[in-house]
């Protein structure tokens, strides 16, 4: 199993090359999304939401503030990966699942807000720094997602964010972390890139 992921991960790649003429239906994209908000987050934060950008007109307006890359027009949805500021006053509503389950003793949710509020309240550096990791952790899971249903995807951090929130309403609590293209891979895209060596990465302590 663990050598079957290995593989899974070794061989995934990012796709550049999208085929325009195969789309993707509502249900296929919010699949991708349930299982992208499986990803871990900081307390169990879920501070983050998915737009799909799927017709022709808002992928125009996404690509015009987008470096104008052709992979928003070509691949089936770009996703603006939006990561929410982190806030602590957010907690008691989405641990109250866990609460409901019967695993989490509901009197252990204050203790939890209390240690949020510790680190995020009136620390906009922190509560940013969350908003990034938890839409980069989704999306990530979206990543692999969308692969187990035979689909590449091309994570991109080159765009104007400000236009970005501007076209697509994002609030002041709002941070388009990063667009992630989603569609049928051509054949012609490179493979993985190779890595740097782990002698290079790997430090023990
Ligand atoms: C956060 C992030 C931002 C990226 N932004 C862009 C981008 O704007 N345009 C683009 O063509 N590729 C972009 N890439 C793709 C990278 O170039 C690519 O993942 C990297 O070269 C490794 O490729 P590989 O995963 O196929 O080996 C981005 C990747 C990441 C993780």
């Amino acid at each position: 199993m663990i050598a079957n992921i290995a593989d899974f991960l070794a061989s995934r790649r990012t796709t550049n090359l999208f085929d325009p003429d195969q789309r993707l239906d509502d249900a296929q994209l919010r699949d991708l999304v349930r299982i992208a908000s499986t990803a871990p987050s900081a307390f169990n934060l879920q501070n983050w939401r998915f737009i799909a950008v799927r017709s022709e007109e808002a992928k125009q307006r996404l690509r015009a503030v987008a470096w104008d890359q052709a992979k928003i027009t070509d691949a089936a949805a770009t996703f603006i990966m939006v990561g929410e500021l982190a806030d602590h006053r957010t907690l008691p509503a989405r641990l109250q699942g866990a609460v409901d389950a019967g695993f989490m003793p509901a009197e252990m949710v204050p203790g939890w807000e209390g240690a949020a509020r510790s680190l995020y309240a009136d620390q906009p550096q922190r509560q940013r720094d969350e908003a990034v990791r938890s839409a980069t952790f989704a999306a990530t899971t979206l990543i692999h997602a969308a692969r187990t249903l035979g689909l590449g995807a091309a994570p991109m951090i080159g765009f104007d964010a400000d236009a970005v929130a501007r076209e697509f309403g994002l609030g002041t609590q709002d941070v388009p972390v990063m667009l992630l293209a989603i569609g049928v891979a051509l054949p012609e895209n490179w493979p993985q890139k190779p890595r740097r060596p782990v002698a290079e990465l790997l430090q023990f302590a």
